[in-house]
């Protein structure tokens, strides 16, 4: 097995992130491994020059993301760790994979519309262009298993649709006539019951670390009275809590919250309702928040500690990347070759 995932290091790590994606890197590290396979981790540095951003709080933030990540259990010494821009490998396979790409797929991709808004002229061709690179990502790795939140499906479907196309338009042939694949097709794994964490302010928009309003998500780095402000002040509706599942249809921020405290607590959703069902908010607002205190505080704790010393942090991107630099040639190389590319 081969897994590789990545996260933007612009903001904070928040819950949606760690449930729905950075438990998982952790969860699969440890099976991965210990089963002699790889695990790849890295920030898309890359991917968040799409949107306008501030320079030096990129630096800052791909830095703070590395804590983050140390901090809720990605060992740099069993997971390969590190930031795209130390990998050249990632771009240079991106252009490669653009000769293939279709217009048509990058038009249908969700998260571009959403971005660009109503400011499609303005926005930037990065952002337009963002899904073949990560493409690129895992493809550059032979990814086997791609642990994501249900927000990069799509992305991870043309990823495949890519390398199909690629391996069926110029993959080399052996002596018996057979395709000898360039890509391995990635298959995404996605969490059940975290595929999508829904904001606290509005159950219908997911829990982003885009969304203007603080309150409306759980930052990996907000201490205890907050994380108690944040869940008290969510949005809820006045009914009592169903007793299952069936019961929180129609009703999206009860059926967020009770998802949140299902996915920490490492529950399912009708084990929360069966010790819940007929309580209201009062009571279940109040049992989340100090759940939540109690998963995340030493998280937050190490964090702390590890944001302390960036030489630390740039010695673990550092070895990283001249890891994944060795793991990414080879299938570089093919894909150059592939195209007929001469490289001397
Ligand atoms: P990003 O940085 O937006 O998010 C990182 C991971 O967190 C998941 N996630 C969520 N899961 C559940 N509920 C939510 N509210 C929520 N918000 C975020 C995301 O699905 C993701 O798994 N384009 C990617 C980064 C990327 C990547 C890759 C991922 C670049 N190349 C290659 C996988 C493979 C992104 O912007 O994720």
């Amino acid at each position: 097995m081969r897994v590789v995932s990545g996260i933007q290091p612009t903001g904070n790590l928040h819950l949606g992130n760690y449930l729905g994606a950075i438990r998982n890197w952790v969860k699969m590290q440890e099976d991965v491994t210990a089963n002699g396979g790889d695990c790849l981790y890295f920030l898309a540095d890359l991917h968040a020059i799409s949107m306008p951003h501030v320079p030096a709080d990129l630096a800052a933030s791909t830095r703070e993301m590395v804590a983050a990540l140390v901090a809720c259990g990605i060992d740099p010494d069993k997971s390969v760790l590190f930031n795209q821009a130390q990998v050249p490998a990632h771009a240079e396979l991106q252009w490669l994979l653009t000769g293939t790409a279709r217009m048509g797929w990058l038009n249908r991709m969700t998260q571009f519309k959403d971005k660009s808004g109503k400011n499609r002229e303005g926005a930037s061709i990065a952002l337009y262009t963002y899904p073949v690179l990560q493409a690129a990502d895992v493809l550059l790795y032979q990814a086997t298993h791609v642990p994501v939140g249900e927000d990069q499906k799509q992305h991870l479907e043309l990823a495949r649709d890519i390398a199909q196309k690629f391996n069926n338009d110029f993959a080399p042939k052996n002596e018996n006539g057979e395709l000898q694949p360039v890509f391995t097709l990635p298959e995404p794994i996605i969490p059940p019951e975290a595929a999508r964490i829904m904001s606290l302010r509005d159950g219908s928009a997911k829990m982003s670390k885009s969304d203007p309003s603080d309150m409306s998500r759980i930052n990996l780095t907000d201490d205890a009275d907050t994380i108690m402000a944040k869940i008290k002040k969510a949005k809820s509706d006045a009914d009592v809590l169903p007793s299952d599942a069936k019961g929180l249809e129609g009703r999206p921020e009860a059926a967020s919250l009770v998802g949140i405290y299902a996915a920490m607590a490492g529950t399912s959703v009708a084990a929360v309702l069966s010790e819940f069902g007929g309580d209201g908010f009062g009571r279940f607002k109040p049992a989340l928040g100090e759940l939540l205190v109690e998963k995340l505080a030493p998280i937050n704790t190490r964090f702390i500690e590890l944001r302390q010393d960036q030489a630390a942090l740039d010695a673990i991107l550092r070895k990283g990347a001249a890891k994944a630099r060795s793991l990414g040639a080879p299938t570089l190389e093919a894909a150059y070759a592939a195209l007929g590319l001469v490289r001397g």
